[in-house]
């Protein structure tokens, strides 16, 4: 197996340089979606066939996710940057590395196709970002329904199809709670399933259409009725396809909240405006000026109100734009709630905002946000990938310049984040070799806190 690697130098030692007292102005393109190029990389052995996939976003989990499927068996072409071809023909069970399974949580994805194609599926249970219990009893409870038997042994999770039957058995399953990811596990699990299967309290994310387009594009039958019921017909086998991933609005979210933290006008494209509903009506209540046109989002700002969150699943406000826009909230006038309701630890961005200036209290998921007049640049280290987008963001807004680590964690998730924070004007630097522990910032006593706050 030829294993892709990750950056040559390893960003977990390295940082960025951020001037504060940034302005941005100008356009940026937006990459593929993280979250749906992962699965649709792991629907992708659905098929014998060759599957083009293009849009794919250079990133390290996307990295990591190729690596796992050439374990496997699977051969992946690398066209050019963002275009892939997939030939899945000699799928295999392999032995995924652990590593790779512990340090991303979308592995887990293989689950359903590997049962389909191959009647049986052992993987190391899970890993992925730090932002608390990360369960999958409704994938398994939902692979049984299907008729999978499955027993966790050794930090192992073993499936094989029931009674040596060569196909899954369609039924109606009932998520527990809308998960994202158990619904795209049962979507790829069931498609290839004898009969019927309705799926409900389905997850509603873009991401989970964007993956039932690419299903449908393979031949398998998938209607969605109303909100969250799919019906799913089961077929006996799927062509390849080409397929574009869509816009990440994860990652559009961000520079839209980059640029109204920062009181600045950018615009950025291509996106797809409905995804990014909840956040834009938020930004307009705020004070910022929106403009929609076509596949393109540009955003002015003068002002920053205080305004109210609750994370809720799509189409709500998503949990990952919580952290960066908590950051936007810093300096706005006025309180604003910012209300977590999906992660029990993702806020982890609030005692490292605080080490900048921020006025925030913090209970039970739930933060209070006093606008400040003034952030001071910190050394600061995120601990996760949206924790550390939110600290960046921060850092562009505060007196005077930070250092930020965790670049680890950010390079999961952004694109060349800093290349295009840079083309939008941002005084903004990777360094290479130098970190918080090696540079004239360093604090003793504020890195002994950081060092806490980031194995808590
Ligand atoms: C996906 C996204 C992640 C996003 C999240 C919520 C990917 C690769 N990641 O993660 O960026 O933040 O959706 O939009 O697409 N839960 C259970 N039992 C389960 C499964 C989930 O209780 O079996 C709970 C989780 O603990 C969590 C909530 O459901 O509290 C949401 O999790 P889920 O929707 O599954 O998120 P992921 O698919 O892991």
């Amino acid at each position: 197996m030829i294993c892709e690697s990750d950056n040559k130098l390893n960003p977990k030692f390295e940082s960025i340089k951020i001037n504060g007292r940034c302005s941005l102005q100008g356009q940026i393109r937006i990459s593929g979606a993280k979250n749906s190029a992962l699965v649709l990389l792991a629907a992708s052995l659905l098929t014998k066939d060759k599957v083009y996939l293009t849009n794919i976003p250079d990133l390290s989990d996307i990295r990591k996710m190729k690596n796992i499927l050439k374990s496997i068996g699977v051969k992946i072409e690398n066209c050019n940057r963002e275009k892939i071809i997939i030939n899945s023909e000699n799928l295999h069970l392999g032995n995924i590395p652990h590593n790779l399974v512990h340090e991303l949580r979308a592995s887990f994805f293989c689950i359903g196709p590997l049962l389909s194609k191959l009647g049986q599926a052992s993987l190391a249970l899970p890993g992925g970002c730090n932002i608390g219990k990360r369960p999958i009893e409704e994938h398994i409870k939902g692979l049984q329904e299907l008729g999978a038997t499955i027993e966790e042994k050794d930090g192992f999770v073993n499936a094989r199809i029931n009674n040596n039957r060569r196909r899954l058995k369609g039924t109606h399953i009932r998520l527990g709670c809308p998960s994202v990811g158990a619904t795209e596990t049962l979507i790829m699990a069931a498609v290839l399933a004898e009969g019927k299967t309705i799926i409900s309290n389905a997850a509603r994310e873009p991401e989970i259409q964007d993956l039932c387009e690419m299903l449908n594009k393979m031949g398998a039958k998938i209607r969605r009725a109303g909100t969250s019921k799919i019906f799913i017909e089961g077929v006996k086998y799927l062509n390849g396809c080409s397929h574009e991933v869509i816009p990440d609005r994860i990652e559009a979210g961000t520079f839209l909240i980059a640029a109204a933290a920062t009181l600045s006008s950018i615009t950025i494209s291509p996106v797809i405006p409905s995804h990014l509903n909840s956040l834009l009506q938020k930004l307009k209540e705020s004070g910022s000026e929106i403009i929609i046109k076509n596949n393109s989002i540009s955003i002015k700002t003068e002002k920053i109100k205080g305004v109210n969150i609750e994370t809720a699943p799509f189409p709500g406000f998503p949990t990952d734009l919580q952290a960066p826009f908590t950051a936007l909230m810093l300096k706005a006038t006025g309180k604003s709630i910012i209300k977590e309701t999906i992660f029990e630890n993702r806020m982890n961005h609030i005692e490292l905002l605080k080490k900048m200036g921020a006025s925030i209290n913090l209970e039970n998921n739930i933060a209070t946000v006093s606008g400040v007049k003034k952030l001071s640049g910190r050394n600061l280290k995120g601990s996760d990938l949206r924790s550390t987008a939110a600290i960046v963001i921060a850092a562009l807004t505060a007196d005077n310049s930070s250092l930020v680590e965790g670049l680890e964690h950010l390079d999961r998730g952004y694109e060349d984040f800093e290349f295009k924070l840079k083309k939008l004007g941002a005084d903004i630097k990777r360094d290479l070799t130098r970190n918080i522990s090696n540079n004239s910032y360093n604090d003793d006593y504020f890195m002994n806190e950081v060092q806490k706050i980031y194995a808590a």
